[in-house]
């Protein structure tokens, strides 16, 4: 039995939300706009999005205090600042991060949840404010999943929470706002939707329907992404690789992530590595890991890339992935129970020990 379900009414290409936006009058009057500090500017979504309400006649209120894996602290500010305002649905625009503090914004507000119980979704999150995802980076995929990624610093823990009701209603995804982005966030965020796309071969609950997406996702992003680093300005390969982002939203979606993810996470919240780089950092000790498990999916892969594993490595290679920092014993030896506990290890196709994490760490020192 296969099952899919992908609610998210998702608008793709050039001037998404200018052609579509008065479909945000169905919503209600008053937006709530979750944003970063500049990218919803920078990248001119939030002035178009302006545009459209003022077309459509609706209020707006901008909370622009989303930074790079947003606090817990934070997203309850926000349920109380869209209370204040009595906003009738929530829009997040910019990366991962705003669009993921939208998702908990809605979900704390509308549940009237109390510290740290957004973590226990399925219990707690019976409903939500309506949210819109403007994304400005191709990378999570966030725009077309049910997950959220917050961290919550009083338990120095970066964590996902995942819930139906957290799924955008509608998305624009329109590539030209990515076109302001610089060389190290096109790289890491384009590593991002690799990962997730590779991902959907990895889980224990691969869906069958995205076979075909995950790899046309895997070759846009091997074929375009060396195109878009050498110009950066490039509409046509911004595009594509917009395409495989969401087209990775869309396979986690349905199989959710594996250690691929989970062991980044430390990386992350520790040493300020970025999520796709960290990703990228371990992906070939990953597959490595799961080639033997897994060798009849990722051949038929390799033979749809024309290219063998080592091929592979070697396109990784040539993007000279690099942590920039010196990564502590101490990390080594007290991090891999950290991963362990981490909800998507589930999923993984073989066991993943604490000693194998260990293992991983090091090839990073
Ligand atoms: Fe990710």
């Amino acid at each position: 039995m296969i099952s899919y379900f992908m609610p998210v009414k998702f608008y793709f290409g050039k001037n998404a939300l200018v052609d579509h936006g008065d479909e945000l009058k169905q919503f209600g009057k008053k937006a709530m706009v979750v944003t970063g500090r500049s990218s919803a500017k920078l990248s001119g979504a939030l002035d178009e999005l302006i545009t459209v309400f003022e077309e459509n006649n609706q209020e707006y209120m901008v909370f622009d205090k989303i930074r790079e894996n947003p606090y817990l602290s934070t997203v309850h500010e926000g349920a109380e600042r869209l209370e204040e305002f009595g906003a009738d649905f929530v829009i997040g625009i910019g990366g991962g991060s705003p669009i993921d503090a939208a998702k908990a914004i809605s979900a704390i507000a509308k549940n009237n949840l109390q510290n740290d119980q957004i973590y226990k979704a399925k219990k707690y999150i019976k409903d939500a404010y309506p949210i819109i995802a403007i994304p400005t980076t191709s990378g999570t995929g966030t725009e077309v999943t049910p997950y959220s990624v917050i961290t919550d610093k009083k338990a120095d823990k970066k964590a996902g929470f995942g819930s139906p009701h957290i799924f955008p209603k509608i998305s624009f995804v329109d590539p030209k706002y990515t076109l302001s982005l610089p060389y190290k966030v096109t790289k890491d965020t384009a590593i991002d939707a690799l990962s997730h796309l590779l991902e959907g071969i990895y889980s224990q609950n691969r869906n069958v329907v995205n076979c075909p997406i995950i790899k046309r996702g895997i070759k846009l992003i091997i074929d375009n992404l060396p195109l878009c680093l050498n110009d950066l300005k490039k509409y046509s390969v911004r595009e594509n690789l917009m395409l495989a982002s969401t087209y990775g939203g869309m396979v986690i979606a349905q199989s959710g992530t594996t250690v691929q993810h989970s062991i980044g996470y430390p990386l992350t919240s520790q040493y300020e590595i970025s999520h796709g780089l960290a990703n990228g950092l371990v992906m070939k000790q990953i597959m490595e890991k799961f080639y033997p498990i897994l060798k009849e999916d990722l051949d038929d892969l390799f033979d749809y890339l024309e290219m063998n594993k080592e091929d592979f490595y070697e396109w990784l290679e040539s993007l000279n992935l690099n942590a920039g920092v010196n990564i502590g014993d101490w990390f080594v030896e007290e991090k891999p129970a950290e991963v362990l506990k981490s909800r998507n290890m589930a999923l993984n196709p073989v066991e993943i020990s604490a000693e194998d994490i260990k293992i991983i760490y090091k090839t990073l020192q």
